[in-house]
């Protein structure tokens, strides 16, 4: 853990099996992708209720190498995929690494997720997928997208970078729409430190993507996408052609290895009891978070659906006569690590200017963007940091309220004319 934060953001569960999978790796010299890989990937899919989990290099990776399998489904250069305005940028990153073009859609302020009744408004000729972002492990509505895709015939692939362990009316986030992409990244409830997965039942788009992975290989057997064994493989050459050296795609170079492979089991192992530290501290905040009302809000469970535990949004309303700045600040002094919520990324990350938006169309995502914060629940932290968290968010709230007169005016949510993207 960091010695600078009594709360940081993230943590990295490396377990003594790791460690032992990983020096008999370095011992063996089986280091590139293989046996623990495709192992990693059989637990992943098990414990995600799916058939098929092929294991890449990272979420982003994952969303892009998803979306790029719409290319063998008829998809062209250009297409468009609906995204949520307010993400981790990665998200409209991997849609254009795709080849696509991302159309955003605004979000709702209480559950940070897409507004589904938008969504229908952006579908054009040209649309061929949804992705929805179950932000903070909050599950997106989709019983609701699912529908919609069904009726324009779209595929719906969910970006559930931040929702291991999140279900929605009984079902498993990131098993509900056509494919999942999860970051295994370091602050990730299961992480490989680097890495990222995709779920699937059809086994069509897993071979695909285990192509897309290899460079958009021929052959995708065992012995060729992994090198789990060093066997000759007997499909290799087919009409004189090599088919391991044949890319009927354009694909990436997105493996994940066999060190990487081995934190991740570890943490699988490590899974049931990660997730319940997890959910534990997520749970005690948010229970107690309407004593800092009007001024701070959050997401809330609902009796459907379970929050995979990734972290606490705070959102600065309106009513607050101080700053997310100003709370950042004391929070960061106080020993409590903080990251923005986000932005909206078509209006509040200049990388997307090339498509024309403009600051304003996104009113909800530019909110968080400006009034939005999030601070870690990882299973190192105990229920006493839980309860310091809420101590301090008191203290500051009182702090302001004794001097909110002098302190500021209220804040309005006005966009100034003269706000430039990325502010
Ligand atoms: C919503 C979302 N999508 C995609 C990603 C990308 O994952 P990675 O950092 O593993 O590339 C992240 C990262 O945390 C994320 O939060």
């Amino acid at each position: 853990m960091s010695q600078k934060f009594r709360v940081p953001f993230g943590t990295m569960s490396i377990t003594s099996s790791a460690k032992e999978m990983i020096a008999q790796a370095l011992d063996d010299g089986k280091v590139t992708s293989g046996g623990l890989v495709g192992t990693f990937e059989k637990e992943f899919a098990k414990l995600m209720g799916v058939s098929h989990a092929v294991a890449v290099s990272t979420g982003t990776d994952a969303d892009t190498l998803a979306l790029a399998t719409l290319h063998d489904r008829g998809a062209r250069r250009g297409d468009e995929v609906i995204v949520p305005a307010l993400s981790f940028v990665a998200t409209g990153n991997a849609v254009v690494h795709a080849g696509f073009t991302p159309v955003f859609v605004d979000i709702e302020y209480d559950t940070l997720n897409i507004n589904v009744h938008r969504l229908e408004l952006a579908i054009t000729e040209r649309t061929r997928a949804i992705m929805p972002v179950h932000l903070m492990g909050k599950p997106a509505a989709m019983n609701e997208i699912m529908d919609i895709a069904k009726r324009y015939n779209l595929m719906v692939i969910e970006d559930a970078a931040e929702a291991h362990g999140a279900t929605y009316h009984d079902r498993i986030v990131g098993s509900i729409g056509h494919m999942g992409a999860f970051s295994l990244y370091a602050a990730h409830i299961i992480s490989t430190i680097e890495g990222g997965i995709i779920t699937t039942n059809d086994a069509e788009l897993a071979e695909i993507i285990r192509s897309l992975r290899a460079h958009g290989r021929g052959c995708v057997c065992q012995q060729c996408v992994l090198s789990s064994s060093q066997d000759y493989c007997a499909k290799r050459f087919r009409n004189g052609m090599d088919t391991r050296f044949t890319f009927p795609r354009i694909g990436y170079s997105s493996k994940m290895n066999e060190l990487e492979a081995a934190v991740g089991l570890g943490n699988l192992a490590q899974y049931e009891n990660i997730l319940q530290k997890r959910r534990a501290n997520l749970l005690h905040v948010l229970q107690r978070f309407h004593e800092f009302h009007p001024y701070l809000t959050t997401i809330t469970e609902a009796d459907y659906e379970q929050i995979g535990p990734h972290a606490i949004p705070i959102i600065v309303s309106e009513k607050a006569p101080f700053s997310r700045e100003d709370l950042a600040t004391f929070l960061e002094h106080h020993g409590i690590e903080t990251r923005t919520l986000f932005m909206s990324m078509p209006t509040q990350c200049p990388g997307f200017a090339y498509l024309n938006y403009k600051l304003g169309q996104f009113p909800v995502a530019e909110f968080m963007g400006r009034n939005g914060l999030h601070i870690g629940v990882h299973q190192d932290l105990k229920t006493d940091d839980m309860e310091y968290v809420l101590e301090m968010l008191d203290v500051f709230i009182k702090k302001h309220n004794r001097t909110k007169e002098e302190i500021a005016p209220v804040r309005r949510v006005t966009v100034l004319p003269d706000e430039q993207p990325g502010s």
